[in-house]
């Protein structure tokens, strides 16, 4: 297995917070959880915990992210916004890693709503976004990103659905570039005015006029996906012809709120 070479990420940021701390590891269950304990700990806004692989890395609702060691990127980046802020992330994230694929490679990924990243209808990057609150104030957020690189997706669990920037290219890419790349994406996104971000990531919208079936709590809605709103819901038009916004739905544990401090 050959390893990031950190150094050389360094040295293609641009970047004033994010990816400035980078805790790498080889193996760990789900870096979400090394995030958790190091945002607890007082990490600073915009360190990412980068794993070359999990055992047990975890996708929205609980599915599994299969995360074979040395390929991909796995890396949870820990950040601070304000609670007003949390819900553009689902749009921040997303955005920041098709502009980072569009920035190294000539590929033009779509986002699948809420936040999936697609080439050829394939899924080629997940996010997973969870925060921790204490009553009105939110502690930090975390944004899970997996981005397949060089993985041959030949996992028959994923391979009929997944893809990886080598599948496509039919070459390798150095994953240093891929994640500079992500790492200085995210930190634009985050800071462009509300307005650009909603127009960026919603013109990369791929669902918009497509059939959608959406599970909410116990629910489930059927219908065509007919717009997005500015704060990251997708308006479903109904079979019965009335539209009902629906935000992005988070895990059942990805913002929980405590009455008491941090754990
Ligand atoms: C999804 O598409 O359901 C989200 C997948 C998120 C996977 C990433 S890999 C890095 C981080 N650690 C995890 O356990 N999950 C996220």
């Amino acid at each position: 297995m050959t390893e990031l070479d950190l150094p050389a990420v360094e040295r293609l940021l641009h970047t004033r917070e994010i990816g400035r701390r980078i805790t790498y590891l080889a193996t760990t269950a789900s870096t979400m959880d090394v995030a958790r304990d190091e945002a607890v700990a007082a990490a600073p806004h915009g360190a990412v915990v980068f794993a070359e692989e999990q055992t047990a890395g975890r996708g929205r609702f609980g599915r599994r992210w299969v995360s074979p060691a040395g390929k991909n990127l796995y890396l949870t980046l820990i950040l601070r916004p304000d609670v007003g802020r949390l819900r553009a992330l689902s749009m921040v994230v997303p955005l920041a890693v098709c502009r980072a694929v569009e920035a190294v490679t000539p590929l033009r990924p779509v986002i699948k709503w809420p936040n999936d990243v697609l080439v050829g209808g394939r899924k080629l990057a997940g996010v997973l976004i969870e925060g921790e609150s204490s009553g009105a104030e939110l502690l930090y957020a975390l944004a899970g990103i997996g981005l397949n690189v060089n993985d041959p997706v030949d996992d028959p669990e994923i391979a009929g659905i997944a893809t990886s920037l080598s599948r496509e290219l039919g070459e390798e890419t150095p994953r240093e570039t891929v994640l500079a790349a992500l790492l200085n994406e995210l930190e634009d996104a985050y800071s462009a005015p509300p307005g650009d971000l909603y127009s960026a990531w919603r013109s990369r919208i791929a669902t918009l006029g497509q059939p959608v079936r959406l599970t909410f709590r116990d629910e489930v809605y059927e219908g065509t996906a007919e717009d997005v709103d500015d704060e990251g819901s997708l308006i479903l038009r109904l079979t019965d012809g009335t539209s009902r916004p629906s935000r992005p739905a988070r895990s059942p544990s990805a913002v929980s709120r405590r009455s008491e401090a941090c754990r």
